[in-house]
């Protein structure tokens, strides 16, 4: 016999028209999306960090969405803080223009070998819309252990036209949001490189 899916009420978006703000307690007010939260170290921290923070998640394990949206709820987080069980690349373009004040990509690349670069989840289409729904003077951040991505990345969104460096170059060296994601904190325990990248929307 086979198990009931213990994960089947996993949180999803509303149908219809969305207003993010409106999911995590601030309607009509941009939010700060994280795409692929995984566990959600870098959810919870930042929320109890920066009480004004509202953030959304998209995360396509149905598992670790529910847990982790579950937990923000648990911890008095869940007001301002939601992780859905959607893929961000159908999940975004759903989002209305100027609805984001930073889009958070943590280690975004499970799959880095050549033969996994389709199944990328920071692509030009996904850059696209970014520049749509993030509003002007908005952060764009990407993290990654893999070197070869980091170039790719960088190429990629300073090509663009609506991104520039956050600071004097793209490339920074700390993480500034007062929250690590689990890979993150991995890396740095094992003192692993990390490849950071921020932009501003212009
Ligand atoms: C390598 S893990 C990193 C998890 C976490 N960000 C961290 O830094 O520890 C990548 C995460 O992105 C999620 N993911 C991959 N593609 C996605 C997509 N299209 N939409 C939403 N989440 C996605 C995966 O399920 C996984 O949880």
């Amino acid at each position: 016999m086979s198990e009931p899916n213990r994960y089947e009420h996993a949180p999803r978006l509303p149908e219809g028209s969305l207003d993010p703000g409106a999911l995590v307690g601030g309607p009509g007010q941009p939010v700060e999306l994280e795409v692929g939260p995984g566990r959600g170290a870098f959810a919870f921290e930042r929320l109890a960090a920066v009480p004004s923070a509202r953030l959304i998640g998209f995360e396509i394990k149905r598992k670790w969405a529910t847990i982790v949206d579950e937990r923000l709820s648990q911890r008095g987080l869940g007001a301002r803080g939601r992780v859905f069980f959607e893929d961000a690349r159908i999940a975004l373009p759903r989002f209305p223009e100027n609805s984001v004040s930073i889009a958070y990509f943590h280690f975004p690349d499970p799959w880095w070998k050549k033969r996994h670069k389709k199944r990328l989840v920071l692509t030009p289409a996904l850059l696209e819309e970014l520049a749509r729904v993030i509003v002007s003077r908005g952060e764009l951040f990407v993290q990654t252990d893999v070197e070869e991505r980091a170039f790719e990345y960088e190429s990629m969104i300073g090509q663009h036209a609506e991104f520039r460096a956050a600071e004097r170059e793209a490339r920074v060296l700390q993480n500034p949001y007062q929250a690590m994601s689990p890979r993150e904190r991995r890396a740095v325990q094992d003192g692993l490189p990390i490849f950071r990248l921020r932009y501003a929307r212009v």
